[in-house]
């Protein structure tokens, strides 16, 4: 079928059923998912993805097959990962990739090393990608990989070992136009330099467009590296902008300081915000008067970690969550705000740097205080253009300006929020439903004009 033959630009015929009430309904196969496991029974992130795409297609009003489609991955893969230790010793790690969905394009997501890593929360990672890469209108499906390990606890050489051994246990899986890794938690350039390195010396010449969050000796792009960060600033400036606020001396708190967190931090402060608290899973700091952050960049740099800095008090997480400022930022883990932290919030809007940081609990909690969440598939986006970005550079074998990128991230995350921030008003929405209404229908309108094979 041609594209040309569906009629009109929004959602094709799809006919309307009578629509899930829950999640991981039962199906005949079991839940949503497709495979035997109930609501209940599924993680807290898995379970959290599976809801709002739920109340995305009641909204959208999709048959419970197409559901059922977008629901379920299209190919995940479970590895064993075994090292040999620096001392001699073998150890076992489990890792996963999960394609959640290619009908726009290659999958694409980033590659996780965290302890509490399993297949779930991957499922889950997987598909908020899918609808991330929908909603700011990027030519890739969804995916996500993670290895069950604590980074911190081993050496350079021994996560070069793990890195080497994941990708080549799912190299029939990957490749530029099949799904392309990004840093996430616990790994970094250095990571994708590996996987490149492993992947281009399994074909037999470079391939840089395999990965992006490359080094910038190897292809990477300009900008990449703070390219999340900064599209969170830029969707919280037009969100104040919208409440008739401006940036400038706006305050700002910060939970995670690593890749996410850190250069938010530093941005914030940079644009004239006052960052008055960061964090990290050792422990935040709180200074009413706005931290010097140029100066915990070097303390952090130097430590390792935000504790410890002179130049703040110390304050506990959940403290930090609950303090009273204009922009929570959650740059940290999934699930922080729920059902015990989310009544304590006192921020003016919640944007959300973290993946899947807000239960669902928490977001109706947030929504009855009139908080305002801007969504982790809008918030923070930035990463993922940019990731493009350097796609399109290393299929180009073209190098950007940091001024073209940066102002094509802005044009891209500036756009993404007035189309949200649009269905949310026509609709009556909250922004997270309206962001998950535009990516999902993207989705299944790609699924549709392209048809089922055979
Ligand atoms: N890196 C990216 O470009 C990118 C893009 C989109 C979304 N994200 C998401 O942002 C989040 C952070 O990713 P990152 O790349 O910055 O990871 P990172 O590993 O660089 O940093 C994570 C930070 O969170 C802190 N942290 C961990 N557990 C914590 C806890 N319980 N309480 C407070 N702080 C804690 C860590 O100490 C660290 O400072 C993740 O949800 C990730 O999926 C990252």
């Amino acid at each position: 079928m041609s594209p040309t033959t569906v009629s009109g630009p929004t959602a094709p015929p799809i006919a309307a059923a009578p629509l899930p009430s829950e999640a991981a309904r039962p199906s005949a196969r079991g839940g949503a998912d497709g495979s035997a496991q109930s609501r209940s029974e599924a993680s807290l992130p898995w379970a959290n993805a599976l809801g709002q795409l739920a109340g995305a297609v009641r909204i959208l009003e999709y048959d419970e097959g197409l559901h059922e489609m977008l629901a379920t991955p299209r190919r995940e893969v479970n590895v064993a990962i075994p090292l040999r230790r620096d001392d001699g010793r073998i150890e076992l790690f489990k890792g996963y990739r999960v394609q959640h969905n290619v009908s726009r394009g290659p999958g694409k997501g980033g590659l996780r090393f965290h302890p509490s890593v399993d297949v779930d929360e991957v499922r889950a990672l997987a598909m908020l990608m899918t609808w991330k890469c929908a909603v700011v209108d990027i030519p890739y499906g969804g995916a996500k990989g993670g290895v069950g390990i604590d980074p911190l606890a081993y050496s350079q050489a021994e996560l070069e070992r793990v890195t080497r051994r994941y990708t080549s246990e799912i190299m029939p899986m990957i490749g530029p136009e099949q799904d392309i890794m990004a840093p996430d938690m616990g790994t970094n350039e250095q990571t994708m330099a590996w996987i490149m390195d492993t992947y281009s010396a399994s074909q037999g010449y470079t391939i840089p467009a395999v990965v992006t969050g490359k080094p910038i000796a190897l292809g990477g792009s300009l900008g990449r590296t703070t390219a999340t960060s900064r599209g969170v600033v830029h969707v919280t400036r037009a969100a104040l902008a919208q409440a008739g606020s401006d940036l400038a001396g706006a305050t700002v708190a910060v939970q995670g300081f690593g890749k996410v967190g850190a250069h938010a931090a530093d941005i914030f402060a940079a644009e004239g915000a006052r960052v008055v608290a960061v964090s990290d899973q050792f422990g935040g700091l709180h200074n009413a008067d706005g931290i010097d952050v140029a100066r915990l960049l070097a303390h952090v740099e130097a430590t390792g970690s935000v504790v410890g800095f002179d130049g703040a008090d110390p304050i506990d997480n959940a403290a930090l969550l609950a303090l009273e400022v204009d922009v929570l930022v959650p740059a940290a883990v999934e699930g922080v705000l729920d059902a015990v932290t989310a009544p304590a919030v006192r921020a003016r809007f919640v944007v959300e740097g973290a993946n899947g940081p807000t239960t669902a609990e928490a977001d109706a909690i947030l929504a009855s205080q009139g908080i305002v969440v801007v969504p982790d598939i809008l918030a923070n986006a930035g990463g993922v253009v940019v990731s493009y970005f350097e796609w399109a550079q290393a299929n180009q074998a073209y190098r950007w300006t940091l001024s073209e990128i940066e102002s094509r991230l802005a044009e891209r995350m500036h756009t993404a929020f007035a189309d949200v921030t649009d269905v949310a008003a026509q609709q009556g929405l909250t922004l997270r439903d309206a962001a998950l209404v535009i990516g999902v229908r993207r989705v299944a309108e790609a699924h549709q004009i392209r048809g089922l094979y055979p």
